[in-house]
């Protein structure tokens, strides 16, 4: 192997600099040349990328995004799109290839994989922590933290005003965002998408907690367990207490890293070099137990992750 490609795609998140930093500073420590394409799978596609050396990674390590910058590419979901990418990687002499992202990045990377032959190793990015394989995703953690620090703030005003605050975080379709919120913020109510919410209980529980002695509310909502606006409207009409709404949105894909995101982000980097100079190919780094391992990288994105219920469990315990 003489030369590697590095593409971060889809969302960016916290730590991304970092990883891309790890790989081409691990891989020319190995004798490795490295070329970054940009944009993400749409620079693999336009053939767009640049030569990167140790100078081209310094200083980014503390730097949330990603330099190489991303796009949701559509143009990678159709066979055309997955040949051009094939041909580029070959065009360009690159016998390996890092993929850093989610879900929807794997799935494409494992199709670049099939069509082109070069092996492909996947490293874990996103705030979503959506990925299977891997107890967590480079930049989940900045984004708890962000979420968590804009919670410690909204209770303030929840104390003083005595309101309810519905929070809404981001996940996409999960609630692994908003339960690590959640249980970090020490929220009343926590909703995902993962278990079912009554409307009904949700306000006897608020009003009962009030009865208890409580006198404001945090309910940290994961994005994908519905409509924030319809059930702060909802609890204010049937509970009779102050409720209001605050959508976190981009601020938690954005910032400086936590030191956990970039030791990971180090540790993965370093480690998807390894697994290309080993020989391997059609993998996803991941942590499992505080150890970095390596997965199927199919079963990164075909495979569902499941929510950790005692953890819900806890934080529902913990609330009273
Ligand atoms: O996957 C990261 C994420 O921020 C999700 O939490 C969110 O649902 C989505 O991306 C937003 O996507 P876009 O950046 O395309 O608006």
């Amino acid at each position: 192997m003489k030369r590697i490609g590095v593409v971060t795609a889809g969302g960016d998140a916290p730590g991304m600099n970092a990883a891309i930093r790890s790989i081409v500073r691990s891989a020319i420590y190995h004798d490795l040349e490295v070329v970054g394409f940009e944009k993400g799978y749409a620079g693999l596609i336009e053939g767009r990328s640049r030569t990167m050396g140790p100078r081209s990674v310094s200083g980014i390590i503390n730097l949330g995004g990603t330099i190489l910058k991303t796009i949701r590419s559509e143009e990678i979901k159709s066979p055309e799109g997955i040949a051009k990418a094939a041909e580029n990687l070959k065009d360009k002499g690159v016998d390996g290839l890092v993929t850093i992202g989610g879900d929807g990045t794997f799935r494409g990377a494992s199709e670049i994989q099939a069509v082109s032959g070069i092996p492909v190793i996947g490293v874990p990015a996103t705030i979503d922590n959506d990925v299977s394989g891997t107890d967590t995703t480079i930049g989940f953690d900045t984004a708890v933290n962000t979420a968590l620090s804009a919670i410690d703030k909204i209770r303030d005003t929840a104390f003083s005003h005595e309101r309810i605050f519905v929070v809404e975080v981001m996940g996409r379709k999960r609630g692994f965002l908003a339960l690590e919120v959640g249980l970090a913020g020490g929220a009343e109510l926590i909703l995902v998408p993962e278990m079912e919410s009554d409307m009904n209980k949700i306000c006897e529980k608020l009003r009962n907690a009030r009865k208890e002695g409580k006198t404001s509310e945090i309910i940290v909502m994961a994005e994908g367990a519905g409509d924030s606006r319809k059930v702060v409207d909802y609890i204010a009409a049937n509970t009779g207490y102050q409720a209001r709404l605050t959508v976190l949105g981009y601020v938690q894909r954005g910032g400086i890293p936590t030191a956990y995101s970039r030791t990971l982000a180090c540790e993965f980097g370093h480690h998807a070099v390894k697994l290309l100079l080993d020989g391997a190919s059609r993998r996803m780094v991941g942590v499992s137990g505080g150890k970095i391992i390596s997965v199927n990288l199919d079963y990164s994105w075909k495979e569902r992750k499941e929510l950790d219920l005692e953890r819900y469990r806890l934080a529902e315990i913990l609330s009273s």
